[in-house]
């Protein structure tokens, strides 16, 4: 069959006008916000139904097309980029909250539903979704469970895979499998569904998720603490999670807060300047536990391991400072950073950071490095700021060479090269720095038995062989 011939009877699986061609939907479908590859699909399909998903996959594997999942488009390894003719597989129109139970506190979720869309469902019954990040505008259910995605109140919360009750899929097979049917125990062998919770795709769709819900934070707090150097920032995280339980702490550089100021749209947090910025947050439910962080504070100060610090006194002021750290990503993206997303256990952060600034140092000494990252959960994420001399193919060549002594690292400490990005294809190259060559047989044999025709999102994850 010629490739139009192929487009047309795709056609023939979904509603009319729910397959696009035109150059500007290509476009805008293939690719995420990455910036590494040129997206080259050949047609983006838009189902409305689980039986269409599975004539969409049933046609794939007829005609060895390979399928691209789409959700919000918001990744950052290149997971949902189809730089290869492939078919994107967007869920626009599955965007469906479709049943909500309050004794389960469960809600039946299509994979097209807008993180933000659950977060305001659950607000609405008086509960709480979660897993939040700064892209939950615009990023899918079904995004968020292919790349497990953890965000900033992983802390306290874990990532997206603490809330997933159950799943549907449609297997690269064809075949539609209900995963745990919601239940919060079940002994009765392979949990499949874990399987599908940061597999970026690659074994099949997600076509209904039931995410759990939480009961509502009670008034959240936010403390903005500056620390005199990276040293210091441990022992702050140790010392208030010795006293109050922590929804978030998170950490960023004085360049990340430049840039940040440099928008003119968020208030600095205080008069002086410091290396180093913590955002911690709790639930300040009663004054003993406001005593006790402002207690903290003051110790914390004392050692000299903060300078000075802001605690917040309203919801709008809670904002504000979220904003400081919330910003960053998106400020930033306008010097085409190349982003890593490392991590390893809390213990070992003090000594992985030392060797990793030094790599920095020695290897970066032109370019501009703005740290931040979910500094309570180990996980890091160091960005190298693009210089406008350099085009960005040189750049990305230039940052890849320092890759190799930053991976190095993080195998020495038994630490993740994606903590919550994914691999995708930008970190697929260095995925043995975090998992064994025989560990990846078993993943790949995995993927086989999901997906014998490789079908599904080849070339994330491994390169297609
Ligand atoms: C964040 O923590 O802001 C997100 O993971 C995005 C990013 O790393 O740029
Ligand atoms: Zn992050």
């Amino acid at each position: 069959m010629t490739d139009l011939a192929l487009i047309d009877e795709l056609m023939t699986l979904v509603e009319p006008g729910k397959v696009l061609t035109d150059a500007a939907s290509l476009d805008a479908y293939g690719k995420d916000w990455t910036k590494h590859f040129a997206p080259a699909p050949s047609a983006i399909v838009f189902p409305k139904s689980i039986e269409q998903v599975q004539a969409i996959v049933r046609w794939a594997n007829q005609h060895k097309v390979a399928l691209v999942p789409s959700g919000g488009r918001t990744g950052l390894s290149a997971a949902a980029v189809a730089a290869n003719g492939e078919v994107v597989v967007a869920f626009d129109y599955m965007n469906q909250i479709l049943d909500f139970n309050e004794f389960d506190r469960s809600v039946v979720c299509q994979p097209g539903v807008i993180t933000q869309q659950l977060q305001d469902f659950a607000e609405a019954k008086g509960l709480y979704y979660p897993v939040d990040f700064a892209s939950a505008g615009s990023s899918q259910i079904g995004g968020n469970i292919g790349t497990n995605a953890g965000g900033i109140k992983v802390i306290r919360y874990g990532m997206t895979r603490n809330w997933v009750a159950g799943l549907k899929v449609v297997t690269g097979k064809g075949d539609v499998l209900e995963l745990n049917k919601d239940l919060i125990k079940n002994a009765t062998g392979y949990d499949l569904r874990q399987l599908f919770i940061g597999a970026e795709g690659t074994l099949g769709f997600v076509v209904e998720a039931t995410m759990r819900l939480d009961r509502a934070p009670n008034n959240l707090t936010a403390m903005v603490l500056g620390t005199p150097d990276f040293d210091s920032i441990m022992p702050v995280l140790h010392a208030f999670r010795a006293r109050l339980d922590l929804t978030a702490f998170e950490f960023f550089s004085d360049k990340a807060l430049a840039k940040i100021m440099g928008r003119g749209d968020v208030p600095a947090p205080f008069a002086t300047d410091c290396p180093f910025y913590v955002l911690l947050e709790f639930e300040a439910s009663n004054e003993e536990v406001a005593n006790d962080a402002l207690a903290t504070f003051e110790h914390c100060v004392e050692q000299g391991w903060v300078l000075d610090g802001v605690m917040s006194q309203s919801e709008q002021q809670l904002q504000n400072l979220w904003k400081l750290r919330e910003f960053i990503s998106e400020t930033i993206s306008h010097w085409t950073p190349y982003k890593n997303d490392i991590s390893v256990t809390v213990s070992k952060v003090p000594a992985f950071l030392k060797d990793i600034d030094a790599i920095v140092a020695d290897n970066y000494p032109d370019f501009e490095v703005v740290w931040y990252g979910h500094i309570g959960d180990g996980n890091l994420h160091l960005n190298i700021l693009k210089p406008q001399n350099l085009s960005k193919d040189e750049f990305f060549a230039k940052c890849a060479t320092v890759n190799k002594w930053v991976f190095e690292t993080v195998e020495k400490y038994n630490g993740s090269i994606s903590a919550e990005h994914g691999v995708g294809m930008t970190k697929r190259d260095y995925l043995t720095y975090s998992r064994s060559p025989v560990e990846i047989e078993y993943m790949k044999a995995v993927k086989a038995a999901f997906d014998p025709n490789g079908i599904m999102n080849p070339g994330k994850i491994f390169a297609v062989e």
